[in-house]
């Protein structure tokens, strides 16, 4: 149970005060609840506000500067808004051995935006980033969160393309696979088909996808 039972006192909807909850009873330690209290604070307004931070440590029992010395750690916790689509290009050793250095100059010459930006319309964010965990599939791409293997400057040029011109309302790693990816990494453990709805991860047991814009 949070401290905002009755939900007088929070910034955050009914529902995402359900979630909380939810997520808190199951750690026997409320802290412990940090990490995902922190994604559903980033979905509730779009990004981790300074506020949304001192929420978090309501709900856990944290001093605020404990849970921003945890949300600093993560370049996950995005601080200011993002695109509708959050391209995240890996460009850690494998990846960069097999051609990350041009996906992710493909990427960013498709969307118009170096990495670290937005377009100018807020549908494409770029950025680069270190590994993502499958690098036997290497180069690989996240778009919010969701993960694609074996990409290749034409691919993610059509990547880019796609999320522009079909807007899903969410995307789906084995459909972004099929798509753009080609050799993968091994055979995916996780049958989570809920796909990422803005750029969060899409865990979706901590229900941090739904909803948003
Ligand atoms: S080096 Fe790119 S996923 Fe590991």
């Amino acid at each position: 149970m949070g401290i905002y039972p009755a939900g007088a006192m929070s910034r955050w909807s009914p529902e995402t005060r359900e979630r909380a909850r939810s997520i808190l009873a199951r750690y026997p330690e409320k802290r412990s609840a940090v990490m995902p209290l922190l994604y559903l604070a980033a979905a509730e307004e779009g990004y981790l506000t300074d506020e949304g931070m001192a929420e978090v440590a309501e709900w856990v029992g944290l001093t605020p500067a404990q849970v921003q010395s945890v949300a600093s750690f993560y370049t996950m916790y995005k601080r200011e808004p993002t695109g509708r689509y959050l391209v995240s290009c890996c460009t850690s050793i494998s990846c960069m051995l097999l051609g990350a250095d041009e996906v992710l100059a493909a990427v960013e010459d498709e969307a118009g935006v170096p990495a670290g930006e937005t377009d100018e319309d807020g549908v494409i964010t770029v950025e680069h980033v270190e590994c993502i965990g499958a690098c036997g599939g290497a180069p690989a791409v996240q778009v919010n969160y969701e993960l694609i293997e074996g990409v290749t400057p034409d691919t993610a040029r059509e990547l880019v393309r796609w999320l522009r011109s079909a807007a899903p309302d969410s995307v789906r790693a084995d459909e972004m696979q099929e798509l753009f990816g080609t050799r993968r990494s091994f055979d995916w453990a996780i049958a989570e088909h809920a796909g990422a709805v803005g750029p969060y991860p899409a865990f979706e047991p901590y229900g941090t996808t739904d909803g948003h814009p």
